[in-house]
Parts: structure tokens; sequence; C-alpha cells
């Protein structure tokens, strides 16, 4: 069984990502979850969280990570993710507090308190702010950390602008910071989560069904299937799900080891990765992330599928 640290923005995708998760205890030891401005601002997506994690039964704490990014202003996504974050649906309250202590002291706790020889992996579905400041504060921890799976970037364009990825373009010093920490890194970028789609007829089944976890995942991703420019294309990206569908099953993806850097400019390229492989230039050990490029998108979706109705059957 692995050890996880969950940090992300929900937003839609994280909350379908989370119920995967959710999905998965058997295989996943959920440590805790942390928050990070981004698809929101951070009370709404620590809100979201707390939400969630109830609505799925998962009792786990979650703490309030970073309200900013580490340089840039807010920048938010409500046109995929709606004013709330998670699209037009109404969760109940957890009536649960986040915890004390803020998202990088929990986590250097968390990990602090892992027996000996035990190590944790940690799952970003955000901006990388919170993990940026915990690898730069605490380097210590990074001993305990396994990986870090993250959502985020792209070699093959952006979803804002052409050249950057959400996640990075939202803060680009972050993901800088987490690149060249000497951390294992998978990156799960767009060149992935792109191929790991639902059809607008899976996610209408979803909404119909009466499976309370599938109609809840339905719902939200109608929400940014509609409201966002994949409307055209019938199906929407659960860009989120990847990083944890890969610690699932790995055998699904191929990827390949890069060395990638992040454009931290204030212009066209802000946030745009550069990923390359010269052999001139480079040794092979110099490579700091594995990269994913390709997904059997059939598996893909029907694990999803079949994990959310699992959940719902609880
Ligand atoms: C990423 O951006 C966010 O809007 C999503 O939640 C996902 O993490 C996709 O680019
Ligand atoms: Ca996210």
């Amino acid at each position: 069984k692995r050890n996880v640290i969950i940090d992300c923005d929900p937003g839609v995708d994280d909350a379908v990502m989370l119920a995967l998760a959710a999905a998965h205890r058997e295989e996943l030891e959920i440590l805790g979850i942390t928050t990070v401005s981004g698809n929101q601002d951070i009370k709404k997506v620590t809100a979201n969280a707390l939400n969630l994690a109830e609505f799925y039964g998962l009792s786990v704490p979650v703490a309030r990570g970073m309200e900013k990014p580490v340089m840039r202003k807010t920048y938010f996504a409500p046109e995929t993710h709606g004013e709330s974050g998670i699209g037009n649906c109404v969760l109940p309250c957890s009536g649960k507090a986040p915890e004390p202590e803020k998202g990088i002291f929990f986590i250097r706790r968390v990990l602090g308190e892992l027996p000996e020889g035990e190590q944790a992996t940690i799952i970003a579905t955000g901006p990388l702010t919170n993990i940026a400041f915990l690898l730069r504060i605490f380097p210590e921890v990074k001993e305990k950390i396994q990986e870090i799976v993250f959502m985020g970037g792209s070699l093959s364009g952006g979803n804002v602008t052409d050249a950057a990825e959400f996640n990075f373009f939202a803060d680009p010093e972050a993901a800088y910071m987490v690149l060249h920490e000497g951390v294992p890194l998978v990156m799960c970028g767009l060149d992935v989560t792109e191929q790991c789609t639902l059809s607008r007829n899976q996610i209408l089944k979803l909404c119909q069904s009466g499976n309370r976890i599938a109609k809840l995942c339905g719902d939200m991703l109608g929400y940014s299937l509609e409201n966002t420019s994949e409307k055209y294309r019938g199906e929407t990206s659960v860009h989120d799900a990847v990083p944890v569908m890969y610690l699932l099953h790995p055998e699904i993806f191929k990827g390949s080891q890069k060395i990638l850097t992040v454009d931290c400019s204030e212009g066209s390229a802000r946030g745009a990765v550069l990923g390359g492989f010269r052999w001139w230039q480079h040794e092979e050990e110099d490579a700091n992330a594995f990269v994913l490029t390709e997904a059997d998108k059939d598996r893909f979706r029907e694990i999803l599928i079949t994990s959310l109705y699992e959940l719902g059957q609880r």
C-alpha cells in the first residue's frame, strides 16, 4: 500500500481525482489533503476539499495551503470550474474546519511522523506553490518523499496560452523550483491528460445514473464540457485524475525521462515547459522528470467510470 498526500485546488477534475483516490483506499493510504490557490481562491477550494472529502466518506485531515503564487498575482479559472470551483453543484456542508496548521507545516509533520524507512508520494494537481515552499524551506523532508506525481505543464502547447498549461501558467516560479530540487518527479502534462477524456455520452450517463458519486462527477464534468471549447470536441479531459490513475495502473501509460525547465519570463512563453534531451549536451542521469506521453484511453475511461460507481455503492 502506498502512502500519499494529495495537494489540490478543487476544481472539477480535482474533485473527480479525489473520488478516484477515495475509491482505491485499499491501494492508497491517504495521509491528508492540502489545498492551494488555483482554480478558485483558497477559501473556496478549501471548502470544496472539506465537503468533497465528507461526501466521499474520506475521513482524512484537510490543511489550507498558500493563498497566492510565489510571485505572481492569483489567476483563477472560473470558465472551466465555475464561480464555486465545482461547476453548478452544491454539496452538503461538511461542518468541519481545516487543520490548524498551514499546508506546508502539515505536510512536513505528516512526513516526519512516518515510521523509519517509510516514504510518501505527493500527488499534486494544482499550481505547485505549496510544494515549492515545502522543498525550499524544509529540504530535510525530501528523503521522506518517494516521488511527486503532478498534473501540470505541457510539451505540446498550452491551454491558457499557446505555450502554457494552467497550473504552470498560474505559478511558473513554483514549477521551476520543484523541477530543480532533485526529487523524483512524474509529469502528467497536457501531452497525456488530453488523451484522458470522458465523452459527452459517458458524462450524460453518469448524470442520469442513480449513483450519487457518478451523478456528482457527471454534473461537474458536464459543466466543464458545456462551458469551454471542449464542447466542440464533444469530450472533456479529466486532467487531474491522471496522476492517481498512473499510480494505480502505470501499465496503461507510456513516457520517457526528460530534462525539463520552465520559462519564468512575463511574455508569451510564461509557464512554458522546455524539455529535451540532447545527448551531446547532457548525460542521461541529468533527466529530472519522467514525462508521460501516452495513455490507453479506453482503459482510462473504463477504470475511472467503474471506480466512481463503486465508490457510490459503498
Ligand atoms: C489543470 O488546470 C486546472 O484548471 C485543472 O484542475 C487541472 O489541474 C489542467 O490544465
Ligand atoms: Ca487542478
